[in-house]
């Protein structure tokens, strides 16, 4: 007979194994994000008691819905810091921006009007249902402007059918992937968790984000970081968040 309280406890970690964030929208009131500099305050005091010392914030810019420029963003930016250190919050914040694909981008990138991530990596999302027609002219532009395509949430296209063929194709074009925490506990739903759980199978995650808009995507990091699908992350794939320190 096994006595099941004899059984060690497994150790769980319930930190990130990595110290900065790449993609969130904590700047207020100019995204789907924080809507107030006090709801602000309380993600990054969320983000800093989690255990990050950096936070790249990313808002959205998209010429339907959000027209950020790299100036709105940096004017964001700067109200944030004030208040974050007013508030004592010892964290790092930078920003850049999650670029959606579409015209308005184009005439973005070829301006060279883009805000990037340190290592020049340009944080990019699409359509989630319908592919674009010149994603792979789009990620060309991205690589030939001397910048690195990462795919945000990769794992959150429904318009993905073939994962191994369509990520791999994304891989051989030289595209990053930014895959979201909150997917591995089904935050997102089943499809995003099992793609999720795929790239981290194949060794294709390059970057974890949190993608935190509101609290309860805070609150939930710590379920990820104590769950056997996180662990099995660090097996198979190489993280570069902490190179961009
Ligand atoms: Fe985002």
């Amino acid at each position: 007979m096994i006595f099941p309280f004899f059984k060690k406890k497994k150790e769980k970690i319930e930190v990130p194994r990595f110290r900065v964030d790449l993609h969130s929208h904590f700047i207020p009131g100019i995204d789907d994000g924080s809507k107030s500099m006090e709801e602000s305050l309380l993600l990054l005091k969320g983000m800093a008691s989690l255990g990050y010392t950096k936070v790249i914030t990313t808002p959205h810019i998209m010429a339907d819905a959000y027209r950020n420029t790299p100036r709105s963003i940096l004017e964001g930016l700067e109200g944030l810091r004030e208040a974050s250190r007013e508030a004592g919050i010892d964290l790092t914040i930078e920003a850049a921006a999650e670029y959606y694909l579409d015209d308005g981008f184009e005439a973005l990138l070829e301006k060279g009007d883009v805000l990037t991530l340190k290592g020049d990596y340009l944080l990019f999302e699409t359509s989630y249902f319908a592919k674009p027609m010149q994603i792979e002219e789009m990620i060309f532009a991205i690589g030939s402007s001397g910048y690195k395509p990462m795919m945000a949430h990769p794992e959150r296209y429904r318009y993905v059918k073939d994962p191994l063929e369509e990520y791999s194709r994304f891989k051989e074009l030289g595209v990053f992937f930014q895959v979201n925490l909150n997917s591995f506990s089904g935050h997102y739903g089943k499809d995003a968790k099992a793609k999720a759980d795929f790239l981290s199978q194949e060794g294709m995650i390059d970057f974890l984000g949190s993608d935190v808009h509101h609290k309860k995507q805070v609150d939930t990091l710590s379920d990820v970081f104590a769950s056997d699908a996180y662990a099995a992350i660090f097996e198979k794939n190489r993280i570069l968040n902490d190179t961009l320190l």
